[in-house]
């Protein structure tokens, strides 16, 4: 990024981008140019070598982000709304979604709406004890926009999607746990210590599998006629990386890969 984001904290440490959505006065609430610039942050990342992975969570104790920002949004005329879901779609969930290296949501408070939608575009989730989320945007008379019609029943299956979105429920993050909408629920202060470990071991692992992996497994899931003739490619084309050199030398010599 050029110039330093007005609703993003980031931070770069050993080999983690820590993105912050830094809007908590407002429980930081999508609007336009926070989605904008998470996208830069994304692009930016993407592209730098030293990152290989980001826990993407919320400033503030309260919210990890409460939603799109309904002030915004309260005038726009269905053009405009459908506008806002294509951009936020392409340009940030599906960013988020298809990222080639790990993507944790820590969840530290509400997520709801859009704020949950972000956290669904992550790989994985972790929440505090204290998280709170759902999908309430059919009591505001719309339905969510950002994938989470589509990426809620990969997650929780559909009757439970289905009871989320037409309840508008906010559910706690045990139920959360139990339903599979998050992988791990944590006291609020071991939240990003325990992403930070999840990532720790993916980091010992090979970084062009693990992007060759998440791409198979989200097309799986987006063409699922194209599922496994994506594995049968992505499979062959690991014989011909380095990392795949070292990774069977170093079992056979009975040692630790350095990927
Ligand atoms: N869009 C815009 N502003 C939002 C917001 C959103 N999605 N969620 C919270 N805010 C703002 C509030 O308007 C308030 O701003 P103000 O101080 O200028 O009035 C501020 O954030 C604090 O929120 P507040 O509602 O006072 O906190 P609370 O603790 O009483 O309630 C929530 C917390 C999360 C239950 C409540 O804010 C809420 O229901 N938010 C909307 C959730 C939602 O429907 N999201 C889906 C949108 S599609």
């Amino acid at each position: 990024m050029k110039k330093t984001p007005t609703y993003f904290l980031l931070d770069i440490k050993n080999n983690t981008a820590y993105i912050t959505v830094n809007r908590p006065d407002k429980l930081n609430a999508l609007n336009t140019l926070v989605l904008k610039e998470l996208s830069e942050i994304l692009t930016t990342l993407e592209a730098n070598e030293d990152v290989r992975g980001i826990i993407l969570t919320g400033a503030g104790d309260k919210a990890f982000v409460a939603g799109a920002d309904i002030k915004e949004f309260q005038e726009f005329s269905s053009d405009e709304a459908w506008q806002l879901s294509k951009s936020g779609q392409e340009e940030v969930m599906d960013n988020l979604y298809t990222f080639p290296k790990p993507v944790i949501a820590a969840i530290n408070g509400f997520a709801l709406g859009g704020g949950l939608e972000l956290a669904m575009a992550c790989h994985i989730r972790v929440a505090s004890e204290e998280a709170k989320m759902g999908l309430p945007e059919v009591s505001l008379g719309i339905i969510p926009g950002y994938g989470g019609t589509q990426r809620l029943p990969q997650l929780v299956g559909r009757g439970k999607a289905l009871e989320m979105i037409m309840t508008g429920d906010i559910i706690e993050a045990k139920d959360g746990l139990q339903w599979g909408l998050v992988n791990h629920v944590v006291p609020q202060g071991e939240l990003i210590s325990t992403c930070e470990r999840l990532l720790e071991k993916m980091y010992q692992r090979s970084s062009s599998a693990i992007a060759a992996a998440i791409r198979a497994v989200n097309i799986g899931l987006m063409e699922p006629e194209r599922g496994y003739e994506e594995e049968m490619d992505a499979f062959a084309n690991a014989f011909d990386t380095p990392d795949f050199q070292e990774g069977v030398a170093a079992f056979l010599e009975k040692r630790k890969p350095n990927f």
